[in-house]
């Protein structure tokens, strides 16, 4: 897309109206998940707009001076494309856990396959599943305007998926940016990292493990499973192939299971249908641990979390309230999860384009 100089003017003039507008907490949407969820760590609440972490001060202040501009022009291109497709908050989030899971939040998931050379997105898990690309390219794309080289990918992810989550009035979290992008991408890895639908409890707890996210954060962050989708094919076997009446895993609830399978025949695995249909299908809130207690999550690995005795307690805990503890637990559980095994300068790089290395 080229622009005219005058179509340039315009969106540079938006684009600051957007930060001053933002920089100064007057997006109440986005603000609102955070105020009275975890205590005030999102950067909105600080008065220069960054984050704070005296161990990763410098990066926190290289970034600042170099691109103050960048997480209000991120955060813009992310609202306009929510307001276009309710479902991308979800997709957002779930591109932010699988960049983590597999070599660690470097934006490797947004690498492109070539001819002799499979990228992670092409991997197991994550080939036609996960969505959202295109809005972190938009945003790439935004901030190099503003300010070429200075944001990474890497970044624009974390932005992304927080501000996308906070907006459709879920839980805020904290953001320290610095991430540098990585140079390798490589979809022999994802099935050994991402976690697997049919999944049970202790295979779950170890593969969050060796991320440093322990049992609690793991059916925690399972909670995400409030939004988004999943296709037909990966609960066809808890449908038509169970060892209960009429073929449905006995650990599904039968009456859910019958009306599960009007929307997804035999045969349908590529129908889309919702994760948490209740309020909508997009709303965060923790329903997702009722529909657990109630036979109602979709996966083994939805339904597993209340096998053991800890599990259990966690989802319980969770489904007590709409909001709290669950969304004070989750904003924790994100500030690990989006800071396991980063880059920082000058290992990786920031790339010019999201889709390839430099
Ligand atoms: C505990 C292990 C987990 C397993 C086995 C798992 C598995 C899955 C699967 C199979 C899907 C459906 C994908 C499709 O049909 O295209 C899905 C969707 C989703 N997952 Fe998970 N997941 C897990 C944990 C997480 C975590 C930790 C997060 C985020 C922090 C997450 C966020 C999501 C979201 C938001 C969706 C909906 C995606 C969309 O609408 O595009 N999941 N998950
Ligand atoms: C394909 O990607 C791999 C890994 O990034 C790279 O080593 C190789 O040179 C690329 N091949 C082509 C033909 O671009
Ligand atoms: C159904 O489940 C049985 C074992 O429970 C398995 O051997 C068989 O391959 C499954 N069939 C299909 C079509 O998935």
């Amino acid at each position: 897309m080229t622009m005219t100089v005058s179509e340039r003017l315009l969106m540079i003039a938006v684009c600051v109206l957007v930060v001053a507008v933002l920089g100064s907490g007057g997006f109440g949407v986005a603000a609102d998940g955070s105020r009275d969820g975890h205590g005030g760590g999102d950067d909105e609440n600080n008065n220069d707009g960054f984050n704070f972490s005296p161990s990763l001060s410098n990066q926190v202040e290289f970034y600042k001076s170099e691109c103050p501009a960048a997480r209000g022009v991120i955060r813009l291109i992310v609202l306009s494309a929510i307001i276009r497709d309710w479902g991308l908050p979800a997709a957002l989030l779930r591109l932010q856990f699988h960049d983590c899971f597999v070599r660690g939040c470097d934006a490797s998931i947004l690498l492109e396959s070539n001819q002799t050379h499979l990228a992670e997105k092409d991997g197991v898990g994550n080939a036609f599943s996960v969505r959202g690309y295109e809005v972190i390219d938009a945003a790439k794309r935004a901030v190099e305007r503003v300010c070429p080289n200075v944001v990474s990918c890497a970044d624009i992810i974390a932005l992304a998926a927080r501000d996308a989550i906070a907006s459709i009035g879920g839980p805020a979290w904290k953001v320290i940016s610095g991430r540098r992008d990585g140079l390798i991408s490589n979809a022999v890895e994802t099935p050994s990292n991402l976690p697997p639908p049919f999944a049970d409890y202790s295979f779950l707890v170890n593969i969050f493990s060796k991320k440093g996210l322990n049992e609690k954060e793991m059916v925690i962050l399972s909670g995400s499973h409030t939004i988004g989708i999943t296709h037909c094919g990966l609960i066809e076997s808890r449908l038509y192939n169970g060892t209960g009446p009429n073929g449905v895993d006995p650990t599904l609830d039968s009456a859910y299971a019958a009306q599960l399978k009007q929307q997804c025949p035999f045969g349908a695995v590529m129908n889309e249908i919702k994760m948490d249909p209740s309020n909508g299908g997009n709303r965060f809130d923790s329903m997702y641990y009722t529909n657990v207690l109630n036979k109602k999550g979709l996966f083994t690995s939805d339904a597993t979390l209340i096998t053991t005795a800890v599990g259990a307690a966690t989802v319980r805990a969770e489904a007590a309230g709409s909001r709290e503890p669950f969304f004070t637990d989750f904003a924790a559980a994100m500030e690990k999860l989006i800071n396991i095994e980063t880059l920082k300068a000058p290992q990786g790089e920031i790339r010019k384009f999201c889709r390839f290395t430099n």
